[in-house]
């Protein structure tokens, strides 16, 4: 299997956010203002928790979460990797690692942490993967942790690419995202409903503490949205295009 490669880049982001808001009329203007709320409260709730974040990418939850710790983050993708790496590794209280969950659990089957975080990874990768990221995060979590977990939403689960939104079956999306190598159509976007997230959440042994959503599309921008998905205006106008639930291992 070749080494993986995140085959996306994270400079349209800014760009791509302006669709969406928070709803929230008094808050930051921040589309993910109620998701990082969220994490915001795991942190203050264990401010003595160890932190695991599975996909850190280029280390922007890490770097919101940094007064936690000690703290570990894993990045599969080797220039994601490097770049997280030189900014927030220092060896002691902070670790980067090059690798993915299921590869530090191997590793590391002591270890468990009392917050773990997986953001915006699990759309991206084969479904067998989804629920093999889902399990190390029970395997790792601390008895007592709290896991927070964010994906996308949509009416209905799609399962797409990033620059094709021809729904594939699940079976086309596993084999194109499965080999990274060669993505002619950017990376894989699972497109969750509420009801698949839970459902792959409840595989895992996990139970959900608090679901939550955020990025609506703005109004003016939903009948694009709901042509572009595929979908219709009153199908998606209220409900968000990310979702995220804090986890707890179920008893
Ligand atoms: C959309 S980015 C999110 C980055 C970061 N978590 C954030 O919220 O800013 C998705 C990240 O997941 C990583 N990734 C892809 N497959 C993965 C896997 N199997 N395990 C862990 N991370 C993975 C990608 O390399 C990429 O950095």
């Amino acid at each position: 299997m070749n080494r993986y490669i995140y085959n996306a880049s994270d400079n349209d982001l800014v760009a791509w956010n302006r669709n969406f808001t928070s709803r929230m009329g008094d808050g930051s203007g921040d589309p993910e203002e109620d998701y990082l709320s969220a994490l915001q409260v795991v942190a203050a709730a264990k401010p003595d928790a160890t932190l695991l974040e599975i996909g850190c990418g280029l280390g922007r939850i890490i770097q919101f979460m940094n007064h936690v710790g000690p703290i570990v983050g894993l990045e599969p993708d080797v220039v994601r990797f490097q770049a997280s790496h030189e900014l927030l590794h220092d060896a002691t209280r902070v670790q980067i690692l090059n690798c993915t969950s299921t590869h530090y659990k191997s590793h590391h089957s002591e270890r468990r942490f009392g917050i773990v975080v997986v953001s915006m990874v699990i759309q991206h990768v084969p479904t067998a993967t989804c629920d093999q990221i889902l399990l190390d995060v029970h395997d790792l979590l601390a008895a007592n942790g709290l896991a927070v977990v964010a994906t996308t939403q949509q009416d209905e689960e799609r399962f797409t690419y990033q620059a094709d939104q021809t729904p594939r079956t699940a079976k086309e999306f596993d084999d194109y995202a499965v080999d990274s190598s060669s993505q002619a159509y950017g990376i894989p976007v699972r497109q969750f409903s509420k009801a698949s997230f839970l459902a792959a959440i409840g595989r895992s042994g996990l139970s959900v503490v608090r679901w939550g959503q955020f990025s609506y599309v703005r109004p003016e921008k939903v009948a694009w949205f709901a042509k572009w998905m595929g979908s219709r205006p009153a199908a998606i106008q209220n409900v968000a295009s990310s979702q995220y639930a804090i986890l707890k291992r179920a008893a």
